[in-house]
């Protein structure tokens, strides 16, 4: 048997372990995502003073809004926003043809283009704020078993929920 102050420091060091556990839990697989909709991602186009404004890229839903300058209803970068304008992104192309998050047809030296802008601004700049359908689910609407949450380790993910 030990002494009370003993016990004391077991039953301390068990809670703390127990609390370490509990935590590590909340912050990895549990966590839930957002789901945008095309309707969702639209309301966020910068045209309604005090939204928040969202962009995606390859399904990937960012909060553009420290960038209102760029993205803002009176930005060089406006038509971007409340939509997956990944295919825009590729070329570096405001068409409106290209504000879709249609890849098909891209060239190599396009696709690399979007990974760098992806990984090299947006990943590291714009917070992760949910995903498209596109990314969630599958062609027929049913859970897409194999989705991972993007990694962003340098920004404390906003818990909606
Ligand atoms: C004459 C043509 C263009 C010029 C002179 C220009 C200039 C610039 C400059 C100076 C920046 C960096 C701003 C900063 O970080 O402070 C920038 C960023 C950017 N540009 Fe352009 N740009 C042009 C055309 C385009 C087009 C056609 C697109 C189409 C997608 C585009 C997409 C972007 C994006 C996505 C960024 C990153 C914005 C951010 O950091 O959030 N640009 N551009």
């Amino acid at each position: 048997m030990g002494t009370p102050v003993q016990l004391c420091i077991t039953f301390v060091l068990l809670a703390l372990s127990l609390a370490d556990e509990v935590q590590l839990k909340h912050d990895t697989a549990s966590k839930p995502v957002r789901l945008f909709t095309d309707e969702d991602l639209k309301r966020h186009d910068g045209r309604e003073e005090g939204l928040p404004i969202y962009m995606a890229i390859k399904g990937v839903v960012f909060d553009v809004t420290k960038g209102k300058d760029f993205y803002g209803k009176d930005g060089p970068y406006n038509a971007l926003v409340g939509k997956d304008c990944t295919r825009a992104v590729a070329k570096m192309s405001l068409e409106p043809a290209d504000l879709t998050s249609d890849t098909t047809g891209l060239t190599e030296e396009q696709l690399q283009s979007l990974e760098s802008v992806y990984e090299g601004t947006y990943k590291t700049k714009y917070p992760i704020v949910g995903y498209t359908t596109m990314r969630l689910l599958n062609q027929d609407g049913s859970p897409n078993k194999d989705f991972k949450p993007e990694d962003q380790p340098h920004f404390n993910i906003r818990d909606e929920f």
